[in-house]
């Protein structure tokens, strides 16, 4: 070999092991970095309509067909009282403000300069301007970009009129709510009758004291009336049908079919389930399903084992307690914030031990998103039915129907408390 070919070689053997560690710490990237899965009102449940269309119809245009055309049903009262998310902890720093529209109200949630999380009325009492556009935090206080009006946040007090030499009028208050910040959440506790908060989401103390952190999200919006998703956790015999066929085939239900049929893609991979749901006997508000979930091979072979605890508290708030001989124990939670009177936000947040994160934990946000979004293709197609026929298999549906009723109070507002029944384009 003379120099020169040597020195060839050379450089080209620098070079495969330069792009070699490039696509390495590539990988390492996206399978250490947590999952942000993001899907909007049209993303999931209409490749059925999509692939019929003739009309060349965009996904957006052909979701919102299907929407305004969809037979809402006879639906319970559209916002339950409780504890609902409105927005992340990491959303807001300290001295942020966010304005959030849920649950019929206009709220503006902010932190004061030392970190304390409150919830306020958006507009202003004033001359009504929105306190969440526009405005800045000083000190405990939201000042209005309006006239520079200042409210406390703690109570909604006003607490100076920059222009005004005389005494601030009592009434000078805005609607405060009462809200509480915990598991990476600031919620805010709803209630028709205006009742104060009668129980209190619990604080995980692993994350309370770091041992678990944050490992992945996905949030969604499902056009579907509230009560849907968490009776969800009751009905046991969706579970083989629509759960059953492998993650791997995604939630386009009619390739989980054909999967199911003619054994196409990924007929090795089933996932089995049995659950028991049962209302907590000590904490009327809380529902416990109890999973046993299994990934077989071949349908027989246990592959992976998980215990799966879904803790629904209240109307909106699920926490679900993975545990595996494989990975140990973390939590997932899942929230949901009606929007709009059959519009759902719904935030699946992670939080496990380092040990858990990265490859791992990606794959329990994946897998669950997945399953997740196979029940929005039902639940964005789907009306509601009042009185449905059951079996006793079913049971267990009926059980949650009747617990679920402790939300609705005398003032609960009906979908067409605004005198129009029609779904607002989004
Ligand atoms: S409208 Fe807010 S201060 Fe005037
Ligand atoms: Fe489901």
């Amino acid at each position: 070999m003379d120099v020169f070919s040597f020195y060839q070689f050379d450089i080209v053997g620098h070079l495969i092991s330069l792009i070699g560690i490039v696509v390495i710490v590539i990988a390492c990237y996206f399978l250490f970095k947590p999952l942000n899965r993001i899907r909007d009102l049209c993303d999931v449940g209409y490749e059925e309509q999509l692939r019929l269309d003739k009309y060349g119809q965009s996904r957006r245009q052909l979701a919102n067909e299907v929407r305004r055309r969809k037979k809402v049903g006879e639906i319970p009262p559209v916002y339950p009282n409780g504890w609902f998310v409105l927005c992340e902890s990491d959303d807001i720093k300290d001295g942020q403000v966010r304005a959030v529209d849920a649950l019929g109200e206009h709220f503006v949630v902010f932190r004061t300069e030392k970190g304390v999380a409150s919830v306020l009325d958006a507009y202003c009492p004033h001359l009504g301007a929105h306190l969440g556009i526009g405005s800045r935090v000083v000190g405990d206080c939201i000042e209005c970009p309006f006239h520079g009006w200042k409210f406390r946040g703690e109570d909604g007090q006003c607490m100076a009129i920059p222009y005004s030499a005389g005494k601030i009028p009592q009434s000078a208050k805005a609607k405060s709510w009462p809200c509480d910040e915990l598991n990476g959440f600031i919620l805010v506790w709803y209630h028709a009758e205006q009742e104060e908060p009668n129980w209190k989401a619990p604080l995980i103390p692993e994350i309370a004291a770091k041992k678990w952190t944050y490992g992945g999200r996905s949030e969604y919006r499902v056009n579907a009336h509230i009560q849907e998703i968490p009776e969800n956790g009751s009905d046991i015999a969706h579970l083989d049908c629509l759960h059953g066929p492998s993650m791997l085939y995604g939630s386009d239900l009619k390739a989980t079919l054909n999967g199911k049929r003619d054994n196409r893609i990924a007929p090795f991979l089933k996932h089995h389930w049995s659950v028991i749901w049962a209302r907590d006997p000590e904490e009327k508000h809380v529902a416990v399903s109890k999973l046993h979930h299994e990934i077989r091979v071949f349908g027989r072979l246990s592959f992976i084992s998980v215990e799966v605890e879904a803790k629904q508290i209240g109307p909106g708030l699920v926490y679900l307690t993975f545990t595996s001989p494989l990975f140990g124990r973390c939590i997932l939670f899942e929230s949901v914030t009606p929007v709009e009177p059959m519009v759902q936000r719904v935030l699946h947040r992670l939080y496990a031990p380092l040990m858990m994160k990265g490859p791992f934990g990606n794959l329990i946000v994946w897998g669950e998103a997945i399953m997740f979004e196979r029940d929005i293709v039902i639940w964005n197609n789907k009306t509601f039915i009042n009185k449905p026929i059951l079996v006793s298999e079913d049971r267990a549906i009926n059980l949650f129907r009747r617990w679920f009723q402790q939300f609705y109070s005398e003032n609960s507002p009906l979908f067409n408390f605004q005198g129009k029944n029609e779904i607002v384009n989004w």
